[in-house]
Parts: C-alpha cells; structure tokens; sequence
C-alpha cells in the first residue's frame, strides 16, 4: 500500500521532526516524509533533515507583505511534493485563517501542555505557576484558533517539586518524540476520524502516561 506523504513544518531545533523521520526509516512505518519546510533558513532541523535526505524547502515570512500571502506559498510547496498530512513540529508562526481552511482535517501540531490548559508560550512555566501535579503534550488538530483545535491524543508526566521549566520541558519532549509517530501513524492507518469537532481514534488508546523520570 502507498504511504501517506507527511510534510513537517518547523522553525528551530526539529527534534519532533527527528523524531518523526527517524520512525519513518521502518518498512513498516504506513507514512513517509516527504518535505520538511522551515520558515526560518537557519532552523538546525533543516541540517538534519537534509542529512537524513529528506527533500526541505524554505518558504520565509520576511519578503511576504501579509499571513495569507505567506501560507499560500507555504501550501504551494505542499501541494507540489502531493502533501496528504501536514504535522507542525514546533512552527512558530501563526496562520491567517486561510490555512487552517485549505487543510481542514490534515493539519496537526504537536504542543507540550496537556490542552487545553497553558496554550500559547512559556507553557512549563504556566504549568508550575498552577501548581498542576501532572502535565504532558497533546496532538490536535489545527484550527485557526491558536492551540484550540480538537485533540486526537495526549501523553501525561508527573510534575516534580524540585521541576523548573528545563526539567519539565524534557520529561514531556520525551513523550512527545513518543506521541507523535503513533499519532501520524494512526492517521495514515484511517483510524482517526474528525466528525462534528470530536475526534475518534479506533483500535488504539490515545492517552499516554509516563512516570519516567
Ligand atoms: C516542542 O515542545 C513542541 O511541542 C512545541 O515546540 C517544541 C518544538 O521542539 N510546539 P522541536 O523543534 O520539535 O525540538
């Protein structure tokens, strides 16, 4: 059977993209990743993707006079490499609502808060501000509210008197490199389904727990 062509997106560091690369090396594995896209030319995951010969594309938002104008290049890019998933791994711009639309139920991201609790930035630290006992991540769909879209699954950690938002941010990066693949790999096996807002994910659990340290 074809495999479902993934495109990426990222802005920094691309460990989720690792992570979902490095998945993908499976025979078995029902997706493949077909682009990595980075607004940011200097992104350190695009080094990686590059050696891991996956083809990239740097689409800037710098010479773009609107939103729009940006996510229509972006999505030309997309469409080009036959782009069926879209996976934001830590993408740091914010679509106008066009995209989102164009993308309607192909478009997840990855964020490491259990949602809807502690969207946006500086979510570790909004985490131990609460005084919350547990957190973790979340895979959603992309709506154009930020960080709002209906969840397909999360992974959960315990958080620790002595965290700080370092300690935090890596015992829930883990779970997200954990996350991540299951969830796309779900996607391209049909067993997530998105009717009337609510997400269905047949023959798997989509919660997580970890007591990993
Ligand atoms: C991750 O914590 C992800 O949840 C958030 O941005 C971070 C990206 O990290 N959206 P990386 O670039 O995947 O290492």
């Amino acid at each position: 059977m074809a495999k479902l062509k993934v495109a990426i997106l990222i802005s920094g560091r691309g460990s989720n993209m690792a992570a979902l690369i490095e998945a993908a090396k499976a025979a078995d594995y029902p997706a493949e990743i077909a682009l990595v896209v980075s607004n940011v030319a200097e992104a350190p995951g695009l080094a990686i993707a590059r050696k891991e010969g996956v083809p990239t594309a740097v689409v800037s938002h710098r010479d773009r006079p609107d939103r729009e104008t940006f996510d229509r290049a972006v999505s030309a890019e997309l469409e080009r490499h036959g782009v069926e998933l879209v996976a934001l791994a830590g993408f740091m711009r914010i679509f106008s609502p066009w995209f989102p639309t164009r993308w309607a139920g192909r478009l997840i991201n990855i964020h490491p808060s259990l949602l809807p609790c502690f969207k946006g930035l500086h979510v570790q630290q909004q985490a131990l501000d609460a005084g919350v006992r547990l957190s973790g991540c979340t895979v959603h769909f992309v709506i154009p509210d930020l960080d709002a879209g209906p969840i397909i699954a999360q992974a959960a950690v315990p958080v620790l008197a002595d965290d700080t938002q370092d300690t935090l941010a890596a015992r829930i990066l883990r779970q997200e490199h954990r996350l991540y693949p299951l969830v796309v790999r779900w996607f391209a096996e049909g067993r997530v389904s998105l009717a009337g807002g609510r997400v269905a994910v047949t023959g798997a659990a989509p919660l997580l727990f970890s007591t990993d340290p």
